[in-house]
């Protein structure tokens, strides 16, 4: 395997273990984001925006939305956008049961349709923010990430259960708690945020924490031509959408070239952080006011706009072809995967997609197909709904994955690469 795709696939994997939550998400793509020279902007204050600078905005410290401005006036929105979240199983208030004072298990409840079977006995640890009250009375907001093997969803064995293997149907109430200690552990959540933060228990307002799971990232198979982490499904467009952005400072593009990553897809959309916000639309519009563009003008700029929405879709599986198109058939390491559904429930057409292949086409960066098989439901994402906010031309792309929502998913060793340089080539044209 070339060096370049296991270096893009090892900075890829090392973003995704530094980012347990979508909040570490948004914060790890600040960081980058400020590195890279942009301004952050605060949607509570008036936007100053100058030409051929920089900035990004965050929502619900789990959206954000990065814009550079060209010198010149611009000609539309090159828009790359993706989500920040994945499936996994988000903590209740009180969540310590005592089990009768056997164990001490946790209260969760489903976030986002995942495979529940690969939870099951490994690692896992909590990630997400805390509300603190300070002592000057003001409410703060707190990353929190235990960053230890902390708890874990145990298997009843098979003897205990002879049909396991015959299919089971997992409940979440039931089947999904995982144990966290023995006997009675009342309050024992609170008392570890509360020491994590370094701050009293009683100041612990509120907390929003997910399960995940503590497998480190690896390269395998005979030429390493697969890779396996959590959260793939979107991190890898979302890191993807980032490194394009930010490498792409001097392509002399006369659009505002923009990365815009979204919370909330995996619970469909319809939150103020979501795609079905209103947080796209209104910074345009705001970007809009800062230039003294004229409601004219901002039209005409969002009519020569164009977006990529970027969500992992799926690769042939080798023990179930028959779920895939015959005729379209994807697979790990073959370039960007352009998404087409009848259903319209991917955006692209026959106008977006020929412009997207066009310019990969132009950049020799790979791409495939993607149909769902006309029996198989399929999925879907973002760029439809984004699309009713703010209407323009969109090509659904991705990367092809397999196991895709499960805590371990695996996608090919140059496929980041291959989205990076398919992204950049985007924004240059
Ligand atoms: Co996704």
């Amino acid at each position: 395997m070339d060096q370049k795709y296991v270096e893009s696939t090892i900075e890829l994997m090392d973003f995704i273990q530094d980012s347990p939550s979508c909040y570490h998400v948004v914060a790890n793509a600040a960081t980058m984001l400020e590195n890279a020279g942009a301004t952050r902007l605060d949607e509570k204050e008036s936007f100053k925006i100058e030409a051929g600078h920089c900035y990004f905005v965050v929502r619900n410290s789990s959206s954000l939305i990065a814009f550079r401005m060209p010198e010149g006036k611009p000609t539309g929105y090159s828009i790359v956008a993706a989500h920040t979240d994945s499936p996994s199983f988000k903590l209740k208030e009180n969540p310590e049961i005592s089990n009768g004072e056997t164990y001490t298990t946790l209260n969760v409840e489903a976030y986002g349709g995942m495979l529940m079977a690969p939870w099951f006995d490994r690692p896992l640890s909590l990630a997400g923010r805390a509300f603190v009250k300070e002592s000057d009375g003001r409410i703060s907001e707190r990353l929190v990430d235990f960053d230890k093997d902390l708890c874990q969803i145990v298997n009843l064995c098979i003897h205990q259960n002879r049909e396991a293997n015959k299919g089971y149907e997992y409940k979440v109430q039931k089947d999904m708690l995982p144990i966290i200690g023995l006997g009675k552990q009342t309050g024992a959540i609170r008392s570890i945020v509360a020491e994590v933060l370094e701050v009293e228990e009683e100041s612990v307002l509120d907390t929003e924490l997910f399960l995940y799971n503590r497998m480190g990232g690896s390269i395998w198979g005979l030429d390493d031509e697969f890779f396996s982490c959590p959260k793939i499904d979107d991190l890898q467009c979302a890191f993807s959408a980032l490194k394009a952005f930010v490498t792409s400072e001097d392509s002399a593009s006369s659009k505002i070239q923009m990365v815009a990553l979204f919370d909330n897809e995996e619970v469909g959309s319809s939150t103020k952080q979501g795609a079905n916000s209103d947080f796209l639309r209104q910074l345009t519009h705001r970007i809009g006011c800062a230039m003294d563009w004229s409601f004219d003008e901002r039209c005409a700029i969002q009519a020569g706009s164009f977006m990529l929405s970027a969500d992992n879709g799926h690769s042939l599986h080798p023990n179930y072809p028959e779920k895939c198109d015959p005729t379209n058939r994807p697979l790990i390491n073959g370039g960007v995967l352009i998404k087409y559904a009848g259903n319209q429930k991917y955006t692209t057409d026959a106008y977006s997609g020929s412009f997207l292949k066009s310019i990969l086409k132009d950049a020799d960066v790979p791409y495939q197909v993607f149909f769902n098989n006309s029996n198989v439901t399929g999925g879907s994402t973002l760029g439809n709904i984004s699309t009713t906010q703010f209407s323009i031309p969109t090509v659904d792309i991705g990367a092809a994955q397999l196991a895709m929502h499960s805590p371990y998913e695996t996608a090919g060793t140059m496929d980041t690469f291959n989205l990076t340089e398919g992204m950049k080539a985007f924004y240059r044209a």
